[in-house]
């Protein structure tokens, strides 16, 4: 059995309620249309302020998850335009993008906060996909796996092994992301797999848990490039920004998945 196949969209800051709304039944209708016994699972990262059009949108739909790209670590209390996981399940969301280089970059994420929020992920079970990479001044100083292995060491300060179950971790160098310059498929390939190491190294058991840890590569993902990264053994997703905004572009990835669940029988 392999690892589950996983293709999200992070919407960013895009689109308003009905706008999403309208993304998400194209989405819906589209993928109705695919042969379901490959489907891959699906996740659609909408605006905190779209994330109820989007749920009620895809009520019942079991291949159409939704997920929210932020939330604090704290359940309640007086912290001022922040949302916590208890409001985010209240309104039928099941994944949680954590970590990603935008939030790193512009609002003073670190490994800390990282680490804060996966707890609290896994407290409340929401599915947490925890994003790393490295900058390209990082990359041009021979510095991605160190880099890497410190954000996934950091991630992961004092959460057992049992609780990593439901772990999602997506591979996103920052040089990547929005640039169209995605990562050569051979160096994803491999970052990913050092990443399933770090994790093994970490809990230093037989168990090897890193081994079942699906991980995703984000960087200007295409329908044209999608396919190749999918095809490599340690990629099992990709994490979509731009190209999952456009409905037909985002079904091709979709399918490119589909070719993945139907090549590796894959986990429940
Ligand atoms: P991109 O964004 O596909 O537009 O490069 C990916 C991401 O930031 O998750």
């Amino acid at each position: 059995m392999s690892r589950k196949t996983i293709i999200a969209g992070n919407w960013k800051m895009n689109k308003t309620a009905g706008e999403a709304r309208e993304l998400a039944r194209e989405l819906s209708a589209a993928v109705d249309k695919l042969s379901q016994k490959d489907l891959p699972q699906i996740v659609l990262c909408p605006t905190f302020t779209s994330l109820p059009a989007v749920t009620t949108t895809l009520t019942g739909n079991k291949k159409l998850a939704v997920g929210a790209q932020n939330m604090d670590y704290r359940d309640n209390g007086a912290f001022t335009g922040e949302i916590s996981a208890p409001m985010l399940l209240d309104l039928g969301v099941q994944y949680i993008l954590i970590g990603h280089s935008e939030r790193r970059q512009f609002f003073g994420e670190t490994d800390l906060t990282v680490n804060q929020k996966l707890k609290a992920a896994l407290k409340h079970k929401l599915v947490p996909i925890v994003c790393v990479g490295e900058s390209l001044d990082e990359r041009e100083g021979n510095l991605t796996d160190k880099v890497v292995a410190k954000q996934v060491a950091g991630a992961l300060q004092d959460i057992a092994e049992q609780e990593l179950e439901s772990l999602i971790i997506a591979y996103e160098p920052v040089w990547a992301i929005g640039t169209g310059k995605s990562c050569d498929s051979e160096e994803a390939n491999r970052v990913c797999g050092l990443i399933r190491t770090t994790i093994n190294e970490y809990y230093k058991t037989s168990g090897k848990p890193g081994d079942k840890v699906p991980v995703l590569y984000g960087g200007s993902v295409t329908p044209a490039n999608c396919e190749e990264q999918l095809a490599k053994p340690n990629i099992d997703g990709s994490l979509v920004g731009g190209a999952s905004l456009k409905a037909p572009d985002f079904v091709a990835i979709i399918e490119a998945g589909a070719k993945r669940v139907a090549r590796t029988p894959q986990v429940v």
